[in-house]
């Protein structure tokens, strides 16, 4: 039995031991599960992601396992146990448990096992995190996980495209609502770890991200790299303030689906009428948009829809295409700026 092992087992007992609060303890139950029904999460959904909760205490887990058997320096490994140093960095002999008082949200491989938490606060506080999130260990490669992949993969060959959120709830809310074929990113821009995840799965991605400033951002970010790896990318906005698990509450299961359908835009299209909208008639500012425009395309390895996108950005900015197209093979000679 080696380390990586080791790290999968108290991962996993860890993750049944929240769980088991979560539905078993007085504690777990009025403040966790009281917060998953508030934000109008079933029990159904619960089991299913094995959500749990971590009780208001420094050493509820480490003395559990250490009841139980388990070695403490596994705990340790995977990041559920802290280890307090001082100034010097030297180990003071101190531990505690890195998750209290947070519903507790278990990340998955692709077999289903356990490699780490996400940890939601239950207190309004500002100083506090949001989200605590596992270090990464032998076991758990932030890069390298999609949260609810799991859950979502056999939903995606089916359905034939993905959904990216950037949330744990968002996955969860429209997991509960009826679309499984759901994953998220967590917050963190995309990487070619995930991105060949997804490939596995679907040529197919649509982005699904917060209807604020920085998930737009985060939309036009991540995706290049989308492009360069030949998935088709499509993006869904949302109204200013909401994301997908907001919106799926407000508007319902039905209208959310068909809300979806009908405003889901093709990337490229989606980045051209943004950039060009931004950069209206100054003329130095609809070049630069261009340019950008036109870099995006350049990642697209499929010829045929590199020249749809190239009619398609000359027809929204009202630039000929032959000088666009001439543009453009300039731009992808000269080595990218
Ligand atoms: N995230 C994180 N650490 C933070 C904030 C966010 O890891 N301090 C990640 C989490 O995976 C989170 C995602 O980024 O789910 C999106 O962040 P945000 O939109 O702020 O949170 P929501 O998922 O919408 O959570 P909630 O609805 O509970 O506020
Ligand atoms: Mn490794
Ligand atoms: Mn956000
Ligand atoms: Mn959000
Ligand atoms: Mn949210």
């Amino acid at each position: 039995q080696n380390e990586r092992d080791s790290q999968f087992i108290v991962s996993d007992f860890a993750k049944n031991h929240y769980h088991r609060l979560l539905l078993n303890s007085e504690e777990g139950m009025s403040i966790g599960y009281g917060y998953l029904k508030e934000r109008g999460l079933n029990l159904a959904t619960i089991q299913q992601f094995e959500l749990g909760y971590s009780l208001d205490s420094w050493d509820d887990l480490m003395k559990t396992a250490e009841k139980a058997g388990y070695d403490k320096k596994y705990l340790e490994k995977s990041g559920l146990i802290v280890t307090k140093t001082d100034d010097q960095g030297h180990d003071t002999g101190r531990r505690y448990d890195r998750f209290r008082g947070r519903v507790m949200f278990p990340i998955h491989n692709i077999s289903g096992r356990v490699v780490g938490f996400g940890a939601r606060t239950l207190k309004r506080d500002d100083k506090m995190a949001k989200y605590l999130n596992s270090p990464e260990s032998d076991i758990y490669h932030k890069s390298d996980v999609l949260y609810g992949l799991f859950q979502a993969r056999q939903a995606i060959r089916t359905e034939e495209v993905c959904y990216l959120v950037e949330g744990y709830l968002d996955v969860l809310s429209l997991y509960q609502g009826g679309i499984k074929n759901v994953v998220a990113s967590s917050g963190t821009s995309l990487t070619e770890g995930q991105i060949r995840l997804i490939k596995r799965y679907s040529d197919n991605v649509t982005v699904l991200y917060d209807g604020d400033a920085a998930g737009i951002k985060a939309s036009l970010r991540g995706t290049d790299l989308l492009l360069e790896s030949g998935l088709n990318v499509r993006v869904v906005l949302f109204p200013d303030g909401d994301d997908p698990d907001s919106y799926i509450r407000k508007v319902g299961d039905q209208r959310f689906a068909q809300y979806i359908e009908k405003s889901s835009q093709d990337f490229i299209t989606f980045k051209t009428t943004l950039v060009a909208r931004e950069a209206s008639n100054d003329p130095v500012k609809k070049a630069e948009a261009i340019r950008d425009v036109l870099n995006s395309i350049a990642k697209v390895p499929d010829a045929i829809k590199r020249q749809v996108f190239l009619q398609q950005t000359s027809a929204t900015f009202g630039i000929d295409e032959q000088v666009l197209i001439t543009e453009y093979n300039k731009l992808v000679k000269a080595p990218a700026a």
